[in-house]
């Protein structure tokens, strides 16, 4: 009688046990499933073998391992990172994304890990020099989906923009160089990193000197998700301090 008891209460011990395994391993998400989209060098892009890289991809890679979690990449369009990771479908958004008020507003932003500036772009013989150029000559400007880009150029001109009818939308940063490539648009609004980049991977091409103000770049999380946040944060502030962060932004942006 005593030894059946004991079997039955070994036997209870051992499924909690699994139980409690299980449970943990997918409380704990062995995944860390970051939402990006990859064309916008050197932040995120696909090397030539296909592979995701830049500094988000990086960096990324080191949050989780810091973490205990395996790293997951979800491309997906820009505009949809914040929805995204607002309903729990993505763990991060990290994807040189600006911190703004109206984001503020569905996720939390983490300290930041960078700064950007608005540049435009231009093809090398363009009529276009300045600014106000391009509002003299009504210009067109393509921009990259729901980027800060595509908001500021959108805007009213009393606003500072150019006005919703001058702005065509593209999927992606490198879609929207390659419309001005082709003559579709007359300049492009991007950030300053990646308008380097496709202008250095693109002949032709060149950056206006025009000083738009300065972005912080931060990494997404839900607001439901604030144990992940200040991991995060003490995550980036251990990367700063130790020299990680500065590694891998030098790899990919060479010193000037
Ligand atoms: N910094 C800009 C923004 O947050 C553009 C970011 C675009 N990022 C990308 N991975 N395509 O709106």
């Amino acid at each position: 009688m005593k030894s059946v008891k004991r079997i039955a209460v070994l036997a209870l011990a051992a499924a909690l046990l699994l139980c409690c395994l299980a449970g943990c391993s997918q409380s704990k998400g062995s995944k860390l499933v970051m939402a990006t989209n990859a064309a916008f060098p050197p932040y995120e892009f696909k090397d030539d073998s296909g592979n995701y890289a830049g500094i988000d991809v990086e960096l990324a890679q080191k949050l989780a391992e810091k973490l205990g979690r395996e790293l997951e990449i979800a491309d997906v369009e820009f505009g949809s990172i914040v929805g995204g990771v607002q309903t729990g479908k993505y763990d991060v958004g990290i994807a040189g994304m600006t911190v703004t008020d109206e984001r503020k507003e569905s996720v939390n932003f983490s300290d930041s890990y960078a700064t950007g500036v608005q540049v435009v772009i231009v093809k090398e013989d363009s009529p276009i020099t300045s600014v106000d150029d391009m509002l003299s000559l009504g210009s067109t400007i393509g921009v990259q989906q729901d980027t800060t880009g595509d908001i500021y150029a959108s805007d009213t001109i009393e606003n500072g923009g150019f006005g919703d009818d001058k702005v065509t939308r593209y999927k992606t940063g490198a879609d929207a160089v390659q419309a001005l490539i082709t003559g579709k648009v007359d300049s492009v609004i991007i950030d300053n990193e990646p308008a380097k980049s496709f202008v250095a991977a693109n002949t032709g091409l060149k950056i206006l000197d025009t000083a738009y103000v300065e972005e912080e770049y931060a990494i997404a999380v839900s607001k439901d998700n604030d144990e992940l946040l200040e991991k995060i944060n003490s995550a980036i502030a251990e990367f700063k301090q130790d020299g990680t962060l500065d590694g891998i932004i030098s790899k990919y942006i060479p010193a000037e």
